[in-house]
């Protein structure tokens, strides 16, 4: 026998989790919400609904940031089942990338195939205006670190990913046509993500422009790659809470970036319940 215990591969974790989960309820969640700032309300929806605080929850991490309730809410949208997070975690906490992407793991150990991300975003290019939606048809990963970094467990999926359609075209194409039937300011565009916690500078946003970002956010692209590893298909919408830095002549404040996700709650709210039966 040996004197320590035998650490817990990150497999064994996330699978401890997902049965923990799955204990706490009858329904089999085919889908997976990630709740962004000031987004999270759509959770209150769901019927027949269980929440799961994240501290009770086996090495999963709790949020610190204002605006993240800390709960996985297992419940129905039209009769589809869904594991609905109410608030992530971000690298700017200080966390371990593979402690920002551990729900994601969870939701594969689940069982789940496919994902949708929300987030709030800075609107980089000039045509959006605070309250947009935003449908990710790409990413720039800008956070310097990758949450498959390390040696890699094939239980998860294969050393190199291919990212080409990571934000998966029929997805996309159902999310566009719903958010303009439900009328919303809806366009595609390519997320930047940044570490955080500082907003931008305006040079930083000149250059995000150049590089061809449309919005730019602290989260999502570290889960997205996540949930490609495993196979899982990814639907990604940004709420732009707010104009990037230096567009207008004003500071940017977390009080601004959550106000527009609730005034955007209801168009939100009804995008996602139009667009869940049909993925
Ligand atoms: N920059 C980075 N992240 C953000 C922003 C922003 O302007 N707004 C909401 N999240």
């Amino acid at each position: 026998m040996s004197a320590h215990p035998i650490a817990q591969s990150n497999f064994e974790r996330a699978e401890a989790a997902a049965q923990y989960v799955l204990a706490q309820t009858k329904l089999r969640p085919q889908i997976a919400l990630v709740l962004g700032s000031g987004l999270g309300a759509f959770a209150e929806e769901l019927s027949d609904a269980v929440c799961v605080p994240y501290r009770d929850i086996p090495h999963y991490p709790c949020p610190t940031a204002e605006g993240h309730a800390g709960q996985l809410v297992v419940g129905s949208v039209a009769g589809v089942p869904v594991a609905a997070m109410q608030g992530r975690v971000h690298l700017y906490e200080g966390l371990p990338i593979q402690q920002v992407v551990f729900p994601m793991r969870v939701f594969g150990r689940m069982g789940i195939r496919a994902a949708i991300l929300t987030n709030a975003a800075g609107g980089v290019n000039l045509q959006l205006k605070p309250g947009c939606l935003v449908v990710l048809q790409d990413h720039i990963n800008l956070q310097g670190v990758n949450p498959l970094l390390g040696p890699n467990d094939e239980r998860f999926g294969v050393r190199f990913v291919d990212m080409s359609k990571a934000y998966d075209p029929a997805f996309r194409e159902i999310a566009l046509r719903e958010a303009a039937r439900v009328g919303a300011d809806v366009f595609q565009g390519t997320y930047a993500a940044v570490t955080g916690p500082t907003y931008e500078t305006p040079a930083e946003i000149r250059y995000l422009r150049t590089i061809g970002a449309d919005v730019i956010g602290m989260s999502t692209v570290a889960e997205v790659i996540t949930a490609r590893h495993m196979g899982i298909r990814v639907l990604a919408i940004s709420c732009v809470t707010n104009m990037a830095a230096g567009i207008l002549d004003q500071p940017i404040t977390h009080e601004e970036v959550l106000e527009t996700g609730r005034r955007v709650r209801g168009q939100f709210t009804a995008l996602l319940r139009a667009v869940i039966p049909q993925l």
